[in-house]
């Protein structure tokens, strides 16, 4: 007899909505089964990049950090002739950071507190200076594990109260946050980007956000996204003062999820992070406003999704809510130490002498071209397809590009029970062989279509990507023309 029934799976797990990218990945893999098992038509191959996942999308690990794991994992490799001195030296400090001198042992809650060291340097030296305190990094199995603690948190302290806690949520969003919030019963504020003006964000439309919940939901935090997912767009150190402020205003905590501020390479847009406009604010907000910034090791050039590395730093909180936290993440006793590991190579590249530098500006230098050149060359061909239009990209990892539907193909959609730009990717899937993210799964202005493509990936794969999509799309719209 089984111990689970259904009906007994409590009310919030079933309000969370199944992700309508799954399926389509799942297919992905199906197809390339197929296709592995002999002539599958018409595509015979997939390319997916429908996930912000590098190293999936064919991008190589960097040398450095694979090094050092490496010989992390298996000691023995330290007296390799072939490990440059920096990796040797490194590895050994790491290991001397670690309980018995192992990545097999436990790590303090927070994390080892060298590696909290490094990335409280880290943060310091990105922000041009402003302190941070290694007491207040916690690093999780990937920055994912880290917003569930931080929701957690908030919803325990507000379960007083009679209405459910509210999150303002951007749309269109990272699609796991909503998941999250699903998960612990919060209700999802959504608050809508500007597509016309690059997705920008505008203060405004938080207030009637904010405003259309009254009664709804009690609103306690304000998610925000920068470097967008899945808009690419990056936000401007004054827009992020107006949040701040806003946010100060109306007594909401701060998450800053900051994972992709490695990358942003559009012209004119530079990342500032939340705790420097904050800290540059300066008092009362800059020691009032409740921040948590999320950073990632999945992310950057490292791209290490795997390792599951991810890290908040919480700025401004009372010293019995930070004991309260120490409490929450101890939950999951520590974050795995590979992932320790990744975070702290990530803080604490090779640096000009160091024997490894040449390698790792190499492989940075490539990456960084890739990108820069995918950046600006994919909005500029989606914006060339007719019936296709792609905001300028800024940074991230995404382009979220609309599409135009014919009505025939809106009202086929709804023949067959999809969202229409769900049953658009599945044709491209099978069609085509390109798996891409539906605008659905993230959010979008009703009546409004769009699709998610990650632009972490080598040009030519790219360059096959749109080939592929553009003669899908303009078959599709002749079809229902
Ligand atoms: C905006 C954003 N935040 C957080 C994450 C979670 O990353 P991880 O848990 O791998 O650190 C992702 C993953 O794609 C993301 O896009």
């Amino acid at each position: 007899m089984s111990v689970l029934y259904l009906r007994e799976i409590c009310r919030k797990m079933r309000s969370i909505k199944q992700t309508e990218l799954e399926p389509l990945v799942r297919r992905a893999n199906q197809i390339i089964t197929e296709v592995t098992q002999g002539g599958r038509k018409p595509c015979t191959d997939v390319i997916d990049v429908s996930l912000g996942d590098k190293h999936r999308g064919g991008v190589q690990p960097l040398t450095f950090v694979r090094q050092v794991l490496a010989a992390c994992l298996y000691p023995q490799l330290i007296h390799s002739y072939k490990l440059p001195g920096d990796v040797r030296q490194r590895v050994q400090s790491l290991l001397g950071a670690c309980d018995g001198g192992s990545v097999g042992s436990y790590t303090p809650t927070g994390g080892i507190s060298y590696i909290q060291c490094s990335v409280s340097n880290f943060i310091s030296r990105r922000d041009g200076g402003v302190p941070s305190s290694p007491e207040n990094i916690f690093m999780t199995s990937g920055s994912q594990r880290s917003i569930m603690q931080v929701l957690k948190m908030l919803a325990d302290f507000h379960n007083q109260a009679s209405l459910p806690i509210g999150v303002l949520t951007a749309v269109p969003t990272y699609s796991s946050f909503k998941m999250m919030l699903q998960r612990l019963g919060a209700a999802v504020v959504p608050y809508y980007l500007d597509e016309e003006q690059c997705w920008a964000m505008e203060v405004e439309e938080l207030r009637r956000a904010l405003q259309a919940s009254k009664g709804v939901c009690n609103t306690v935090a304000l998610y925000v996204i920068n470097p967008g997912n899945p808009t690419g767009h990056v936000q401007s150190r004054k827009c992020i003062e107006k949040v701040i402020r806003f946010a100060a205003e109306e007594r909401l905590f701060l998450m800053a999820d900051e994972v992709y501020q490695e990358s942003v390479f559009g012209e004119g847009s530079e990342f500032v992070s939340y705790k420097k406009v904050l800290s540059e604010l300066g008092p009362p907000l800059s020691h009032t406003v409740e921040l948590a910034s999320f950073h990632s090791a999945s992310k950057g050039f490292m791209g290490e999704c795997g390792l599951r590395g991810g890290y908040v730093e919480l700025v401004n909180l009372d010293p019995a809510i930070m004991k309260y936290a120490y409490t929450l993440f101890s939950t999951d006793i520590c974050a795995p130490v590979t992932g320790q590991l990744a975070l702290e190579l990530m803080a604490n590249p090779p640096r000009p002498g160091d024997p490894s530098y040449p390698v790792y500006a190499q492989e940075t230098q490539s990456i960084r071209a890739m990108l820069v050149h995918n950046m600006n060359w994919v909005p500029e061909f989606l914006n060339n397809i007719p019936g296709i239009s792609c905001q300028p990209m800024m940074g991230g990892a995404f382009v979220f590009p609309r599409l135009y539907l014919p009505q025939a193909a809106i009202e086929k959609a709804k023949v067959v029970g999809m969202q229409p730009d769900l049953w658009y990717c599945k044709r491209l899937l099978e069609e085509a062989g390109v798996c891409v993210g539906p605008g659905c799964e993230y959010g979008q202005k009703e009546g409004t279509h769009h699709i998610r493509l990650c632009v972490m990936t080598p040009v030519e794969t790219m360059e096959e990507v749109l080939k592929r999509l553009k003669n899908f799309h303009l078959h599709f719209v002749k079809e229902f023309s």
